[in-house]
């Protein structure tokens, strides 16, 4: 059974998210809405969700030693990662000595801070489906795992990494050293390992939102979203709809892939499964353990979002995750390197038929900073995405 308090008052029940950005900020406010006291911890101060919780904090969550001393100082029912540079160690200790709760489990969040936790746990432990891989510590190892079996073309990532940071395409033997130099560039922690995975002829990937929650007989179930398509520029998405058409059989794999792997991670909430599908072959990517950047467009398809169903999953409350109508997300990015930019064509985008908009609040943009996301129902996944894009396009970012 869940209680819920009152916020600021000796009974709330208190959630802490590491990592306020936008999806973290649309999180802390389904949970507000819930009477959830919220504290937002990011690296730099005003990120996105700490302009919407009651309390803010700012640390290097990397830092095992700072993240105790906030756990332990703040005493949160639930502590949230939203992001995966965490010293997920450290959740894994404060969980064994029941000082906190880690959403799904401090497991799950150590599992997929990393490329690796999660490749070996998916292909070698539960035997899914996924593309070759090999993991390699030089350019020498990057060249004798290609060579070995691996083969062209095939994908070099750094292990710590996300949104297509120090990613690229190998084609042939001229682009290895080049994709080598590249991924220890755009690592996360410069510790010179990366996954070289076969490259995946998909015809479409997908996302499959799977939630965990406690059912009406106590007992854990799984739902499903319907499935997110969406593509991904350079590893970064720019654009998602919902929902994807799919072969019967490519839906039905999809969905004993996803149950698999979140049986195995546990606990409570949503999770973004990446799935790459031809035909009727899926194989598996990736998983966060947490509502995912594709999954944006639910504010605008589902009668509860991914956010709403992650704090009533992570609470101890039914979900439902039906589909309301079709739509689609396309990315605003800032386009300009500046702090404090003003956003001019928010009339116009909104003047779009069925149109939404969220402007996230980053205090600093970059180039290719994703500032907020133009959202669009229609009756059709079609005519959802082309408003969406086209929403999109008329917010212009610009120095103030
Ligand atoms: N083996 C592969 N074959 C074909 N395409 C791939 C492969 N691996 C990755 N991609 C493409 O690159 C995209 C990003 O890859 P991946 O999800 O592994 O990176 P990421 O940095 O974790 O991205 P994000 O954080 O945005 O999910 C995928 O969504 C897919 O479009
Ligand atoms: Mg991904």
């Amino acid at each position: 059974m869940t209680t819920l308090g009152t916020p600021l008052s000796p009974h709330a029940t208190k959630v802490m998210l590491l990592g306020s950005g936008e999806l973290g900020k649309e999180v802390l406010i389904a949970l507000q809405r819930l009477g959830v006291e919220t504290i937002a911890v990011d690296r730099y101060d005003n990120a996105p969700g700490q302009q919407v919780a009651h309390h803010a904090r700012t640390i290097t969550m990397s830092d095992p030693a700072q993240l105790k001393a906030l756990v332990e100082a703040e005493r949160p029912h639930l502590v949230v990662p939203e992001i995966e540079a965490i010293a997920t160690p450290m959740l894994e200790e404060l969980e064994a000595a029941g000082t906190v709760r880690v959403i799904p489990t401090a497991r799950a969040a150590r599992l997929t801070m990393d490329r690796e936790g999660i490749r070996v746990l998916a292909a070698e432990t539960l035997g899914l489906p996924t593309s070759p891989y090999k993991f390699c510590n030089s350019l020498e190892e990057l060249q004798a795992a290609i060579d070995a079996g691996i083969g062209y073309p095939c994908i070099v990532k750094p292990v710590m990494s996300s949104s297509g940071k120090g990613q690229s395409k190998i084609d042939g033997p001229a682009d290895v050293k080049k994709a080598w130099d590249y991924a220890m560039a755009g690592g996360r922690v410069s510790h010179g390992r990366v996954i070289v995975e076969g490259f995946i002829d998909f015809d479409y990937e997908i996302t499959q939102l799977t939630v965990r929650s406690v059912g009406a007989d106590g007992q854990i179930t799984t739902s499903f979203c319907d499935p997110i398509g969406h593509v991904q520029v350079s590893g970064d998405y720019v654009e998602s709809w919902q929902p994807h058409p799919m072969h019967p059989a490519a839906l039905e794999k999809s969905r004993q892939i996803a149950k698999a792997v979140t049986d195995n991670l546990g606990g409570q909430g949503l999770f973004g499964v990446e799935l790459f599908v031809k035909g009727q072959e899926v194989w598996f990517s990736e998983v966060s353990p947490r509502p995912h950047d594709t999954g944006l467009v639910t504010l605008c398809t589902q009668h509860q979002s991914e956010f709403e169903l992650h704090a009533r999953a992570i609470l101890g409350l039914p979900v439902d995750t039906s589909l309301r109508n079709p739509g689609a997300s396309a990315v605003i990015y800032g386009g300009v390197e500046a702090q404090g930019i003003v956003f001019d064509g928010v009339e116009e985008a909104l003047r779009v038929p069925g149109s939404d908009l969220r402007l996230f609040g980053k205090p600093e943009s970059f180039v290719k900073r994703r500032m907020g996301v133009a959202l669009a129902r229609a009756e059709n996944v079609d005519t959802a995405r082309a408003n969406a894009k086209l929403a999109a396009s008329k917010v212009r970012p610009r120095v103030a």
